[in-house]
């Protein structure tokens, strides 16, 4: 079975209580079991928050020599880090999907937002649709991984 890693960023398990005007009420917990449920038993899960840049780091080379694909949320990392990026590159250099998402759309807030240095380096980008994004990301991984679909088992 494919694995997948949902790794998120700093000040992430706050949300829920964090600028809610901006991010909404539902809570990191809330999204883990909203991935759950759609994920099913389609792909291999391991959730992880961390306000740790090095820590991220680690559970990206950890997502290569597992052979993990890999939804990230960098939060305020994807504005600056250029290490994130690098073991980015090294999760999609090694063949493995890494889907960058944003709960909110960060092209449409302030200016340091705009910029992303990790979008480079990844498979793609998913922002702006609240914990839709991380479900939307989930649905294109499993569509890689030839997984059933939504409600039947065809091919959308
Ligand atoms: C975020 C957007 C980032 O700019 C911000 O620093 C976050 C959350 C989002 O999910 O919308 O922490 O990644």
């Amino acid at each position: 079975m494919a694995r997948l890693l949902v790794a998120h960023g700093p000040n992430l398990q706050r949300l829920g209580s964090r600028e809610p005007e901006v991010y909404g009420t539902a809570t990191l917990a809330d999204i883990e079991s909203a991935i759950r449920e759609r994920a099913g038993d389609t792909v291999e899960l391991s959730f992880h928050q961390t306000d740790d840049e090095a820590t991220l780091i680690g559970l990206l080379h950890g997502a290569v020599d597992s052979r993990s694909h890999v939804i990230l949320n960098p939060a305020a990392f994807t504005h600056y880090s250029y290490a994130l990026r690098d073991a980015c590159a090294l999760v999609t250099g090694a063949g493995l999907t890494l889907i960058e998402v944003h709960l909110s759309n960060p092209h449409a807030r302030e200016e340091f937002r705009h910029q992303s240095v990790i979008s480079g380096v990844a498979s793609g980008v998913i922002a702006g649709f609240g914990p839709d994004s991380y479900v939307l990301a989930l649905e294109q991984i499993i569509t890689l991984v030839g997984g059933p679909s939504r409600g039947n088992n065809e091919r959308h």
